[in-house]
């Protein structure tokens, strides 16, 4: 395949996770114009910090935001099957859709259980509404703590996810009653700042990153209409162009539990190159990297109920952990397709490797050379895993080695928010200030 017929092969295939971004909003924000986020048209901060102070918790509002009398908040239970399903089946049918509604995301009972119930969470953050006369739940919201540094400044934080409302109650302003809520729950936890992504553009990013997407079974993604020959092209040689080693190159193994400690110590240390970054525990090294590789086998290369895979490069010699990467699964359901119900995705997640730590290794390519290799061995093992394609954003040092591992470029966005934080544009798919694309944005979201 010509350096051509590939660009036009990339800017063909399509995934998204949300909306196309919407040129510069200019309408009015009847809600998050009350909100202490930046507003449109305010000026970079002189100095990072919060918008509005925090209070104690005896000024914080008690009692829940009113609802409709036909509706009652519940604090949903993730860990109870029945409840976790119940959140499962909401998303599953009323969730992000892609532009075109030919996708929708599918996260898994497993995954709900393990993205809601980091170390610390807190269970009235996982906040629920039920129609009160049959106890249908139709709409739902979720926190989960989480620390952040944005530039020098390090504090306590939420993340909020996981907003969806059934299609049947949409532009009724419920979502501001959701976020409220789940706001004040926060705020009575003594936590005053939130981080949030959306597809679409409210009031007012911090930074925008794009989708990538790497395709692995061409087949199928050509037979929902995933991805298309590109003219000049055949489906055979897509297949061929994209087949990948039938082995890793590094001597990955799955991590475990012995190298937590190793993996938290790369990890922290990798993350300083980063502007936004989450700050873990042990705790939270061995809930997001390790706690959710599922149980027995299922076939090659997945156990069941695995959502995650975490991978790590061990120096034979010291024990020390030198590398390691680690993606997620988050099928999406393919909507009004007869061949195929479901593609199953991989998203990369954190990863780390000690390359960047030696004097030059940036400058001279020794870094991009590593890290094409360590996520390339990540598609290796997506690709065992069974996933169908593989996504990524434009954080991190994702950027540089893209394109070299055959990602083409979605049409999906992906927004950064901060609630009641100040600080200046962070580069995700652009440059900021000086800063390289994708360096100013070190926080994987779910
Ligand atoms: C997102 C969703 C909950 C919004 O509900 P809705 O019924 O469309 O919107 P409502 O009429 O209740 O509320 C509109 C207000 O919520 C805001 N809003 C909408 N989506 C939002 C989001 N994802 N994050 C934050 N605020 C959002 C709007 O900007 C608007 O406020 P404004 O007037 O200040 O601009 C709903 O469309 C949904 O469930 N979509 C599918 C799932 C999804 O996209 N979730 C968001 C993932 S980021």
């Amino acid at each position: 395949m010509s350096e051509e017929d590939l660009a036009s092969f990339l800017s063909q295939t399509r995934i998204t996770d949300g909306n196309t971004q919407a040129p510069a909003e200019q309408k009015t924000h009847k809600f998050w114009a009350t909100q202490p986020v930046p507003q449109q048209g305010d000026l970079p901060p002189l100095e990072d910090g919060c918008i509005e102070p925090s209070s104690p918790r005896d000024q914080v509002r008690q009692e829940p935001y009113p609802l409709p009398k036909e509706f009652e908040w519940v604090t949903v239970d993730i860990m109870n099957p029945t409840e976790n399903k119940e959140v499962h089946d909401l998303l599953s049918m009323h969730y992000v859709e892609d532009v075109n509604a030919s996708l929708r995301f599918k996260y898994s009972a497993e995954f709900l259980r393990w993205a809601l119930t980091p170390p610390g969470y807190v269970k009235e953050w996982h906040v629920g509404v039920r129609v009160s006369a049959n106890k249908k739940l139709v709409a739902f919201i979720s926190g989960v703590p989480m620390n952040l540094r944005v530039r020098g400044k390090e504090f306590s934080s939420s993340e909020v996810n996981y907003i969806c409302i059934h299609k049947k109650l949409r532009s009724k302003r419920l979502a501001p009653v959701l976020i409220k809520e789940v706001t004040r729950r926060i705020h009575l936890e003594g936590i005053f700042q939130a981080i949030y992504t959306a597809g679409t553009v409210i009031p007012t990013p911090i930074a925008v990153c794009r989708y990538y997407h790497r395709s692995i079974n061409i087949p199928k993604l050509l037979e929902v209409g995933f991805t298309y020959v590109p003219r000049n092209s055949t489906a055979a040689r897509m297949i061929r162009t994209n087949k990948l080693p039938d082995k890793p190159t590094l001597a990955v193994r799955p991590m475990e539990e012995r190298d937590v400690t190793s993996v938290a110590e790369l990890f922290a240390r990798y993350m300083q190159r980063f502007d936004m970054v989450p700050l873990m525990t042990l705790e939270e090294v061995r809930h997001h990297f390790l706690s959710a590789q599922g149980t027995q086998d299922e076939g090659p290369g997945r156990k069941t109920g695995q959502v995650t895979w975490t991978y790590v490069v061990e120096n034979s010699e010291t024990q020390k952990i030198t590398d390691f990467f680690s993606f997620y699964s988050l099928p999406s359901t393919v909507l009004q397709n007869s061949a195929h119900d479901t593609i199953e995705a991989g998203y990369l997640y954190y990863y780390a490797t000690d390359v960047a730590f030696k004097d030059g290794a940036d400058e001279d390519g020794r870094l991009k050379s590593r890290l094409e290799t360590l996520i390339g061995d990540a598609l290796i093992v997506a690709s065992q895993a069974g996933m169908d394609v593989f996504n990524a954003l434009t954080l991190m040092d994702n950027v540089p080695i893209l394109k070299d591992l055959k990602f083409g470029l979605g049409d999906g966005y992906l927004n950064f928010y901060l609630y009641n934080w100040r600080t200046a544009k962070l580069a995700g798919m652009e440059e900021e200030g000086g800063v390289r694309a994708g360096m100013g944005v070190g926080v994987v979201m779910l």
